[in-house]
């Protein structure tokens, strides 16, 4: 039973494509899984492909203890987010409710948006966090600062993602693995920036969906993490 948050201040790194693809994972495990988000955009039922209207989403969850759940694939449901005005009610309340939703899941993975005043809160409940970047300053930099800070035991893994293989990209790679030495935090291989994945994506299938032996490097550095994740207790 563990509360997994995805973050990295950068939107577009693949924090909300790789919740998706580390959730189902999990659900074909047989584990009970629930995502949450805090990003109004939901972009997780895009890449899922499931089309429904957002109706009482986590707001309602947190503030009334009851809400829509949306069913994404089998052991894997869903909160969506309507709107990311959060309340002070919401803020108070946000993490004794998502413990008690921790009861009824074995994983709870959390799509976050960092800019928004509901990360701390994230942060604090969260017993992993997983790291999804691009390899350039800024995520080195954002890196860094979060290595100072008090929530740095919990970050158990880094992936690189959308990676084009440049000198540039190769350089910071080598940095990150600097910065990391001495750590037990790992730095999974790059996955890379590719059309198969995005071909993927365009059909709502997730990388488990498929039997594409061009997508085998990516399922491989995606269960190097769940890796880290199962053996979490
Ligand atoms: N490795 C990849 N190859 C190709 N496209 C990707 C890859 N990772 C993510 N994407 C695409 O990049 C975009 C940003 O990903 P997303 O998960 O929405 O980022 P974030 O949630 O961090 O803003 C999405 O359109 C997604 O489909
Ligand atoms: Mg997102």
């Amino acid at each position: 039973m563990s509360i997994i948050l995805v973050k990295n201040n950068k939107g577009g790194v693949g924090k909300s494509w790789l919740t998706l693809q580390l959730g189902h994972a999990l659900a074909l495990l047989g584990k009970n899984v629930l995502i949450l988000t805090s990003d109004s955009q939901n972009n997780i039922l895009d890449f899922s492909g499931i089309d429904v209207a957002l109706g009482d989403g986590l707001e309602s969850w947190v503030t009334k203890g009851s809400g829509d759940i949306v069913r994404l694939r089998d052991n894997l449901n869903y909160i969506p987010l309507s709107n990311n005005n959060f309340s002070k009610i919401f803020r108070n309340k946000v993490k004794e409710r998502i413990i008690l939703l921790k009861e009824e899941y074995d994983y709870i993975l959390i799509d976050s948006v960092p800019t928004l005043k509901v990360d701390k809160e994230f942060e604090e409940i969260a017993d992993i966090i997983v790291i999804p970047g691009f390899m350039d300053i800024v995520t080195l930099q954002g890196v860094n600062k979060i290595l100072e800070s008090v929530n740095v035991k919990k970050v158990k893994a880094i992936i690189p993602n959308r990676f084009n293989n440049t000198a540039y990209e190769k350089i910071l790679l080598e940095d990150f693995k600097a910065i990391l030495e001495g750590t037990d935090i790992l730095l999974t291989s790059p996955i890379r920036q590719s059309a198969i994945i995005s071909n993927l994506i365009a059909k709502n299938k997730t990388v488990w969906e498929t039997n594409s032996k061009k997508i085998e490097s990516v399922q491989e550095i995606l269960g190097s993490v769940l890796e880290v994740i199962l053996n979490e207790k």
